[in-house]
């Protein structure tokens, strides 16, 4: 596995995911996260695996790979890291952007009154107002991907837009911060319990904390080559973990099987 040495006048970062404390750090064009509630790392490459195996485009997802963390102080721990995706434009989060447009997104997401598709079509349409973006379709097929990985962080600092001041245009960032999904967090998921059971507990986000309600909303084609997968996980030295295990699990769920389609490997 990769080793990557953090200098001693690098800062570390503490996160802004939902359950807080994951350090990070950028070096050059690198950032790097650590693992702190469980195998989150494995948890994103996995989930990057996936997206490599689907019909997205390279740039439409961040690509992240296991590394070993070696802190000044000669602590050796583990994580991942993923090339930087933003260069010289600005990111803007959804819920940054509903602010600089004097209002919260909240206003939708905690309005008990509007069902889920209701809250996606307004949260969508403000969206398309502020950047001139449809982004309906790449959105619910992240959010679909999400019940696919039971990721538990599609908090509005997760969804991202890219803004070019110079061209004065827009883009949806790549899907990316993957790493609380998977039953990655064995403090709340312990080991040697139930992948089952374990996976009944996962709340998603934002629009329904019900993975089947967030998943309707994608109404476009399957979209994971689930050939490819398979081959990919057989033939990858890397040991996954529990991760594995798990999307082994979530590849046999019938309320999925609308993602996958069957193909030889054409995508490359
Ligand atoms: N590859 C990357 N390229 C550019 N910015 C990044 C990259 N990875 C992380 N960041 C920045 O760090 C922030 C937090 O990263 P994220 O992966 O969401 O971790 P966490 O939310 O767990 O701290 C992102 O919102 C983004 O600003
Ligand atoms: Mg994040």
């Amino acid at each position: 596995m990769e080793k990557i040495y953090i200098p001693a006048n690098v800062d570390r970062m503490i996160s802004t995911s939902s359950k807080g404390d994951q350090s990070k750090w950028q070096i050059d064009e690198k950032w790097i996260k650590q693992n702190t509630r469980g195998y989150e790392g494995q948890a994103e490459v996995l989930s990057s695996l996936i997206l490599y195996c689907s019909t997205l485009p390279t740039q439409e997802y961040v690509v992240y790979s296991p590394c070993e963390i070696i802190l000044p102080n000669k602590e050796v721990s583990v994580g991942c890291y993923s090339l930087d995706f933003r260069g010289k434009l600005q990111e803007v989060t959804l819920e940054r952007l509903f602010e600089a447009n004097f209002t919260s997104s909240d206003l939708i997401l905690n309005d008990q009154s509007l069902s889920t598709d209701e809250k996606f079509k307004r949260v969508l349409q403000q969206v398309e107002r502020f950047t001139g973006l449809d982004v309906r379709e790449e959105v619910s097929r992240m959010l679909a991907f999400d019940a696919l990985i039971l990721n538990e962080d599609r908090h509005t600092n997760n969804i991202l837009f890219l803004y070019n001041p110079f061209a004065k245009t827009w883009r949806l960032a790549p899907i990316f911060d993957n790493g609380l999904s998977l039953l990655s967090d064995e403090t709340d998921y312990p080991p040697g319990k139930p992948v089952s059971v374990l996976a009944r507990k996962v709340i998603a986000k934002p629009f329904n904390s019900n993975f089947s309600k967030q998943l309707s909303l994608y109404k476009g084609p399957p979209f994971i080559n689930k050939t490819k997968l398979v081959d990919k996980l057989e033939a990858e030295h890397f040991d996954f973990g529990r991760a594995k295990q798990v999307l082994w699990s979530q590849l046999h769920d019938p309320r999925l099987a609308h993602l996958f389609f069957e193909g030889s490997e054409t995508h490359d």
